[in-house]
């Protein structure tokens, strides 16, 4: 497979999005152009080639993505949909490659594509796979596992704040999770090794953490602190959560439970043993970087 030159980021101005166009634009490798909504209010570095589409009309997606070799969209969750539509102009637009916003769980495991939370995503990865079968666009889907920074930062993985953490099922668990600006350096991988990376997962794992390891860490930082951690089994939590999913409460007490379990739940596929790391220059994280992480959210 050829080469990818001209690249087109969707969701640019997000969480997630604004590293990994900070990273696409420091590699020098693509020609950047970041597609944002028509009327969207987001805002780049001067500099920043941006285009607008109607992510409802195919034929706005198709003018935007001409000439373009791939697009990665970072869209957030609210969007997911409209990359079917997106899809669609991308295969006309004679685009090559494609990177759906996944960015997270190993969807690829069975147990995590029955999870509801993940319904959209795995219809837009479905569209992708029968897709590259009739049509020369092809995909990348890239599973990272939760967000180090993120998912600590906003007590996620575990609350350290009021030292009583809560360890889920023992806190034995190893599961992959991968920071958001390697998430960067991990689209710029893919974009990079375009025959590698064709039509398949892509596992990228910065560090294996479990929860008891955070908690030692969190102890060495702050020994004097009253360290009291709650042990709960997180099926039971995730259990009342799916029910109230069920009956159309979206909210984050219902969806994070239930996505945390596709993170760090050994039946979910979240210790990405043999990942990409290597093939997309990927460089593992140390105790020393959640020493980083961890210390300011001690209080
Ligand atoms: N693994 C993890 O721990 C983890 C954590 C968080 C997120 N994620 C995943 O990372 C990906 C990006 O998430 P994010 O939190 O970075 O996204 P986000 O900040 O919520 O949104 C990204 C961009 O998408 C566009 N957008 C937002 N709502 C939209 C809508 N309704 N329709 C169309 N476009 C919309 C906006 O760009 P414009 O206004 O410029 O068009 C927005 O800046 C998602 O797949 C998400 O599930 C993973």
């Amino acid at each position: 497979m050829s080469a990818i030159k001209n690249v087109t980021l969707v969701g640019g101005s997000g969480r997630l999005g604004s590293f990994v166009l900070d990273k696409l634009l420091a590699s020098n490798k693509f020609n950047v152009q970041v597609l944002k909504r028509a009327g969207s209010s987001s805002t780049f570095a001067a500099g920043t080639k941006v285009v607008e589409a109607d992510f409802e009309d195919v034929e706005s997606l198709k003018a935007a993505f001409q000439g373009q070799d791939a697009v990665a969209s970072l869209i957030g969750d609210a969007g997911v949909l409209s990359q079917k539509l997106m899809v669609d102009a991308a295969v006309a637009a004679g685009v090559k490659r494609f990177l759906p916003s996944n960015f997270g769980s190993n969807m690829s495991n069975p147990n995590s594509r029955k999870l509801p939370v993940f319904g959209r995503k795995i219809i837009v990865e479905d569209y992708l796979i029968e897709k590259s079968k009739t049509t020369e666009l092809t995909y990348s889907f890239v599973y990272v596992g939760g967000f180090t920074d993120f998912a600590l930062r906003n007590k996620v993985i575990m609350d350290f704040s009021k030292y009583t953490p809560t360890i889920f099922n023992g806190g034995d668990s190893q599961f992959s999770t991968t920071s958001m600006p390697t998430v960067g350096d991990a689209v710029v991988g893919v974009l990079s090794h375009p025959a590698e990376t064709r039509n398949r997962p892509v596992y990228v794992s910065e560090i294996i953490l479990t929860q008891n390891q955070l908690l030692a860490v969190a102890k060495k930082i702050a020994p004097g602190k009253p360290w009291a951690p709650v042990n709960v089994d997180l099926d039971v939590v995730v259990a009342g959560a799916k029910e109230r999913f069920a009956q159309g409460i979206h909210d984050l007490p219902t969806v994070i439970p239930i996505l945390l379990k596709s993170i760090v739940d050994p039946e979910y596929g979240v210790k990405f043993t043999e990942n990409d790391n290597e093939l997309l220059g990927i460089k593992g994280k140390t105790e020393e970087y959640l020493v980083e992480l961890i210390t300011p959210l001690i209080n």
